[in-house]
């Protein structure tokens, strides 16, 4: 038996409940974007439960969803169930194995701040490239440091409240700085977890990487593709320019 390491193994469990989205009105905003690019297969890095992939392949699209987490795939292919055009398999964004199969690539929900290093970045940005046809569709959700909240630093604040399955949930979350350049602070979270009848607490401690918007465009560039558009919304594409205090930055990039 292959014992593999599942460091999300925590949060698959929880994800459904705490990380809400509009996942529908995102397919519906993709489905906008891809239509401009001929896309019928989509690949999903860093899927998570499913939750992209599954909106997209009830609108009838072809979804290969990826993640490094075996617990995050087991949830996709559960939340799946019904959807014939949606597949999941294990596997890490730094080390993708796919060649000219994919029309377009999301990278959605802040995935791209698992990528702690420009070694990591690089090696993500190339596989999504070599995964990619010729005109195909890259699509970035990236966090943009220049809307961090350096208050914030060193401070706990209340997290959610979750039920799930029966489980009861309420986080204690800190954020410290572990290096500027690159961005990364890491996210602390203490949960104090009811699970019928017992009590246990759980502390979590998630590095994320918060990107310098010109840095992440020219890594883009240099890994093959040109930025088409940069937004920060996805449901306005394109708009070229975004507001240093926006948090979350879309990238539209093509493979030329
Ligand atoms: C915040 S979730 C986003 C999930 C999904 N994209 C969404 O928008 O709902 C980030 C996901 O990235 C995955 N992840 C982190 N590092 C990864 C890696 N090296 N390769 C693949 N997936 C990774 C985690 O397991 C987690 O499911």
């Amino acid at each position: 038996m292959v014992f593999v390491a599942d460091p999300f193994k925590f949060e698959a469990g929880i994800y459904d409940s705490v990380w809400q989205r509009d996942y529908r009105r995102e397919a519906e905003a993709l489905d906008q974007i891809f239509e401009a690019f001929s896309v019928h297969r989509v690949l999903d890095v860093g899927c998570g439960t499913g939750g992209n992939a599954i909106a997209l392949a009830e609108l009838g699209y072809d979804v290969v969803g990826i993640d490094i987490s075996p617990s995050m795939i087991e949830r996709a292919k559960r939340n799946a169930r019904g959807v014939d055009n949606a597949e999941f398999l294990v596997m890490d964004m730094r080390n993708l194995t796919f060649r000219s199969e994919f029309d377009a690539a999301i990278c959605l929900g802040a995935a791209s701040s698992h990528m702690l290093t420009d070694g990591d970045l690089f090696r993500f940005l190339r596989g999504v490239h070599r995964s990619l046809r010729n005109g195909g569709i890259f699509i970035l959700h990236a966090y943009n440091v220049s809307a961090f909240d350096r208050s914030a630093l060193g401070k706990s604040f209340s997290g959610d409240v979750v039920a799930d399955f029966g489980i009861k949930a309420r986080s204690r979350v800190r954020l410290t700085l572990i290096s500027e350049e690159p961005f990364v602070v890491n996210w602390e979270s203490f949960w104090f977890v009811f699970d019928r009848g017992s009590f246990r607490v759980v502390r979590r401690t998630i590095p994320l990487r918060w990107y310098r918007m010109g840095a992440l465009k020219n890594a883009l560039t240099s890994s093959g593709f040109v930025v088409e558009g940069v937004s920060s919304s996805l449901l306005h594409y394109p708009v070229f320019r975004v507001s240093p205090k926006d948090k979350n930055i879309y990238f539209f990039a093509m493979k030329p």
